[in-house]
């Protein structure tokens, strides 16, 4: 099982598993796509014997700002201020493998690598302590409410400052850090 970039090809198994796994907050195929085709080295799948079990979506962005779902971004801003992690989803049968911590290690190196100071996301489906295992910590902005209301009830902006270690991570524990 490995990571890798998302290629145009990916993008139906990419959509069908969204669909599986997100079935109260939709995503158009158009969405997904234009994600994959305005900054490639953010969106990467998870591949198993020739067959994708996950995805993960994310691309510079204005802080604060958190897109709507569903909703195209036209353009990636010329001066972004995050690195905005769009999702990470794993399919059930590819879970508990620590998988998911090696995409965000992956997408944070992408972050730091452009320059960027922080990685911020909205967190869904009760998955706050996912992220919050790995550095990011809620971050309450005035304005952003009636924006998470459309994420569904408990949705949770959180930013983790790039430099900042996770305070655990199943790679790092590997590793032996
Ligand atoms: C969130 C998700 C990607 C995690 O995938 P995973 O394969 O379980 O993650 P990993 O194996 O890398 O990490 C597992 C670790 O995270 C923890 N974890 C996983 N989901 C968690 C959650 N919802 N809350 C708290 N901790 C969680 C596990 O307990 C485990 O901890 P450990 O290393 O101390 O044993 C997966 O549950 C998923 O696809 N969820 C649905 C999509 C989703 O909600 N994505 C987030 C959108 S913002």
């Amino acid at each position: 099982m490995f990571w890798r970039l998302m290629k145009p090809a990916d993008l139906d198994a990419v959509h069908a598993i969204a669909d599986r796994i997100h079935p109260d907050h939709p995503e158009d195929l158009d969405v997904l796509a234009e994600r994959q085709r305005l900054f490639p080295p953010g969106c990467q799948v998870l591949e198993c014997d020739g067959l994708l079990l996950g995805y993960a979506i994310s691309h510079p962005w204005e802080f604060g700002r958190p897109p709507a779902l569903n909703t195209k971004l036209e353009r990636l801003p010329a001066d972004p201020t995050t690195y905005y992690l769009h999702d990470v989803a794993i399919a059930a049968d590819g879970r508990g493998s620590g998988r998911a911590a090696q995409a965000v290690d992956r997408l944070v190196g992408v972050a730091a690598a452009i320059g960027l100071h922080n990685v911020s996301l909205v967190a869904v489906n009760g998955s706050q302590g996912f992220w919050e295992k790995h550095g990011f910590v809620p971050t309450p902005l005035a304005g952003l409410a009636t924006k998470l209301s459309s994420y569904g009830g408990g949705a949770v902006f959180m930013v983790r400052e790039i430099g900042e270690p996770a305070r655990r991570s199943r790679v790092g524990k590997a590793d032996g850090i």
